[in-house]
């Protein structure tokens, strides 16, 4: 071989090599977003009503994903480890959520619990006999 076919060689080398690591890189990259889940790009997540703000009783995202376990009262931590009324009750969740306009955590897929809940495809049946508004004392005012 002459050396001016070693050093193309040498070349191609590189080059495949710089390819085969832009490979590597972009699989990252793909298992990366596949890790995010899937309302972290805000671009994508329902647009919610919050409420009256404040603070919630626990990490908004660990609420996120962990709400439903607090406060189904087939569990064990609402019914028996005596949450009731405590600060994970129902009324309190809508006390803080509901909407300013109309005191009411469901309504359209603005308001909180059901703007979320047709977002994910969830249905729940709380509200047949819990409150969904909030109980406005001395709020009218505001
Ligand atoms: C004192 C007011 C207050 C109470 C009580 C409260 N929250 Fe919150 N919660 C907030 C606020 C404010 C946020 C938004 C925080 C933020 O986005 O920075 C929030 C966030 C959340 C989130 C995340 C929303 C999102 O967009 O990701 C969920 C779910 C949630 N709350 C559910 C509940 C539930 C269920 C209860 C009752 C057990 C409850 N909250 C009680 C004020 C409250
Ligand atoms: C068939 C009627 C019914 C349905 C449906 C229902 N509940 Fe209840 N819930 C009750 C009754 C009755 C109590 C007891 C109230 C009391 O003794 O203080 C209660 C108590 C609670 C409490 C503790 C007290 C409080 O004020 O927070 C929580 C939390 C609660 N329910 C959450 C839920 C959630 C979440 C759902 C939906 C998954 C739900 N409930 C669906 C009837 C119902
Ligand atoms: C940021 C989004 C979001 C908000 C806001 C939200 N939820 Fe949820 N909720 C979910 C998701 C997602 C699930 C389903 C989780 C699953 O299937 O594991 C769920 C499930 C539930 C469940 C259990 C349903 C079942 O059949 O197991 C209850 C009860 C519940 N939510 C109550 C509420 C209440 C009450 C509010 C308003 C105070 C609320 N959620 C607000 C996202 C949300």
């Amino acid at each position: 071989m002459n050396p001016c076919n070693v050093a193309w060689m040498k070349q191609r080398e590189i080059r495949d090599y710089r390819i085969s690591l832009r490979g590597i890189q972009a699989t990252m990259l793909i298992l990366l977003l596949a890790a995010v889940p899937v309302w972290a790009g805000s671009s994508i997540a329902p647009k919610l009503d919050i409420g009256k703000g404040g603070q919630c009783v626990d990490d908004p995202k660990f609420m996120r994903k962990n709400h439903m376990k607090m406060i189904v009262h087939q569990r064990d931590e609402t019914m028996r480890q005596g949450i009731r009324g405590g600060k994970f009750s129902l009324a309190g969740c809508v006390d803080c959520h509901a909407s300013k306009k109309d005191n009411s955590v469901l309504g359209s897929n603005e308001h909180f619990c059901q703007g979320c809940h047709e977002f994910a495809a969830v249905k729940i049946d709380c509200f047949e006999c819990h409150s969904s508004k909030r109980k406005v004392i001395a709020e009218v005012s505001k």
